[in-house]
């Protein structure tokens, strides 16, 4: 458990920074009803992960279309955000934090209301025609359909979140290395640091001498390697108790 003298350290960080980011994984979701991807009750402990692989996402839409309507659609599109998503977005006005990069594509750092989103593996809003290119809102297509097709060139349509053996969209890329070699704090929420090149980015920044501190109610591959301080906690705990502090500093 995260001690008093923990989160002490950690909002003295915060207060003394001037480039702060996040840097948040699947875990920062699970208090929104969305489990995370590995572990006992991980998705990928339920679902064949080979439905995001692109060759068999191509060569069987059908099958591959309906678990994905089940689990980022169906399921995700249910969520709202926790008090974790809030308290980034509280911070962002307050000028403690510049960015949240995310590996997540469930959108609920936006609803929250953080503006400055990297969205590392894309998201669950857009779908896109890869023969055409054409983007459409969710919203806009029939999900009920057995593959949703494109209205210009009848292409099967995929959703704009990354397949394994994708790239990083290169915005998002872009913006978060830029972003992690100007930090010099990330706070790291909810992620196991096994998913590469995303779990490069706070390494970058540490590379580049910023402080890590790291949320997670498990260990993770950052923390006896890059984690300064570790709030050994759920994500909504330990950012109530954070952003709780930081209001009172501010005062
Ligand atoms: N609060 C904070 N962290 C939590 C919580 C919680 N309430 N519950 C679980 N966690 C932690 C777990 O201990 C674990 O370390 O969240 C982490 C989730 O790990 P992963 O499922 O591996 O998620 P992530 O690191 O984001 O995975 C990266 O893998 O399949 C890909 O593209 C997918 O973006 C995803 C990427």
């Amino acid at each position: 458990m995260a001690t008093g003298v923990n989160i002490d350290s950690a909002v003295e960080l915060i207060i003394n920074s001037k480039f702060a980011i996040a840097f948040t994984g699947a875990g920062i979701s699970v208090e929104s009803g969305i489990p995370p991807f590995r572990g006992k009750d991980g998705l990928w402990s339920k679902y064949d992960p080979n439905v995001l692989d692109l060759n068999n996402f191509f060569l069987n839409p059908i099958d591959s279309w309906k678990v994905i309507k089940e689990i980022f659609y169906d399921f995700f599109g249910a969520a709202k955000p926790n008090a974790a998503h809030f308290a980034l977005s509280e911070m962002e006005k307050m000028g403690l934090i510049k960015a949240v990069i995310t590996q997540n594509i469930d959108n609920l750092h936006t609803d929250a209301g953080s503006k400055e989103v990297y969205e590392f593996h894309g998201n669950s809003r857009m779908l896109v025609c890869p023969y055409c290119g054409h983007n459409y809102l969710t919203s806009e297509v029939n999900l009920n359909d057995i593959v949703p097709l494109c209205n210009q060139c009848h292409g099967v349509l995929k959703p704009d979140f990354i397949f394994f053996g994708e790239s990083i969209p290169a915005l998002a890329y872009q913006k978060s290395v830029e972003a992690a070699e100007k930090a010099d704090l990330v706070i790291i929420i909810g992620s196991t640091g096994e998913v590469v090149p995303a779990s490069m980015i706070p390494s970058v920044a540490k590379q580049n001498g910023a402080q890590i501190i790291e949320i997670n109610p498990e260990k993770s591959l950052f923390t006896s390697t890059i984690t300064d301080v570790f709030l050994q906690g759920k994500a909504t705990e330990m950012m109530t108790q954070l952003i709780n502090e930081l209001k009172k500093s501010k005062i």
